[in-house]
């Protein structure tokens, strides 16, 4: 179960707990930096490819946002002649062991697309068991979201969203929402267009707003106006989006807000997800050079 085994105690670690991959640590005096080697020690098998892919994370450099679209669940099931909730079933494995790696990796947001706008389409059947496996994870692991210094947040549209589910969903967002270590933001009837819309009829809405003039009121109109009325206001924009199963597009997801992401996709279908998957999108991050539209990266 999630980082059961090794709760954060919180504060900085002590130079002598860096045991793992001692020699990359260059900063002694980051806790940051010896707190992400700590945290994967014991995780990652000794001489594993996701070892070797560790050793080549800069701990100095590690996205502080991550964003994934988990896609092909229902390509994984029928690719064994399996019903397409069996693909979601076995998603929830992936689900579990990338919020634990992100944490242990020292991601401070991770952004998970679980239930577009677009997804009522689907079968109710379908739905329904998408919501359940949702309501089962909130039920099982609070606690583990508790003790692990791990904040809730959902984003999107929450009207619509089955009476249970918004119930769980609001009691663990209350339970945690002091939590500091790692936001773990579920994107459920979630659409980017719809956003952008509910943040302009959010900002038209204020009383500050609507007292002025149109022609004054356009001037509070700017980007920041914008950003701080979606659902992620607070959040940082992702730094990196994966995407799985080898699809390229963006799907309605957090279309403002990326920007000036890293856009990183696997064939792998989401069942198929794991943390060596996860180690080697950061790796690759790494090694892009971000310029957000100026000829040389920011100093
Ligand atoms: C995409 O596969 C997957 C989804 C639409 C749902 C993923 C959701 C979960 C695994 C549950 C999430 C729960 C938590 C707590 C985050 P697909 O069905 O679109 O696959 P396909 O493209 O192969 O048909």
């Amino acid at each position: 179960m999630l980082l059961e085994s090794d709760e954060y105690q919180g504060g900085p670690r002590r130079p002598s707990d860096r045991v793992f991959c001692s020699e990359l640590i260059n900063d002694g005096e980051n806790p940051y930096n010896v707190r992400m080697f700590k945290d994967l020690e014991g995780f990652l098998e000794p001489g594993s490819d996701e070892e070797r892919l560790a050793r080549e994370i800069d701990p100095t450099r590690i996205p502080q946002h991550v964003a994934v679209i988990m896609d092909g669940n229902g390509r994984w099931a029928k690719s064994r002649n399996l019903p397409r909730l069996e693909g979601h079933r076995a998603g929830m494995q992936s689900v579990r062991e990338i919020v634990e790696t992100s944490a242990r990796v020292g991601v401070k947001v991770l952004t998970l697309f679980a239930f577009s706008s677009e997804n009522w389409k689907r079968p109710e059947r379908e739905v329904s068991t998408l919501f359940r496996l949702m309501v089962d994870f909130l039920k099982k692991e609070d606690k583990v979201l508790v003790k692990n210094d791990f904040r809730l947040r959902v984003i999107g549209r929450r009207d619509g969203l089955p009476e249970k589910a918004r119930r769980e969903l609001d009691r663990v967002e209350t339970l945690t929402r002091d939590n500091q270590r790692m936001v773990l933001c579920i994107a459920l009837n979630y659409g980017g267009r719809t956003e952008i819309v509910d943040a302009v009829r959010s900002l038209l809405a204020d009383p500050t707003v609507a007292a002025i003039a149109a022609a004054d009121a356009a001037m509070v109109v700017d980007e920041d106006a914008i950003s701080r009325r979606l659902y992620t206001a607070g959040l940082p924009d992702p730094d990196l989006l994966i995407r799985t199963s080898g699809e390229f597009r963006v799907s309605n997801f957090l279309l403002w807000q990326i920007a000036y992401t890293e856009i990183w996709i696997t064939p792998a279908f989401w069942p198929e997800f794991r943390k060596r998957h996860f180690l080697q999108a950061i790796v690759d991050y790494q090694k892009r050079e971000r310029r957000f539209g100026d000829i040389q990266p920011p100093s």
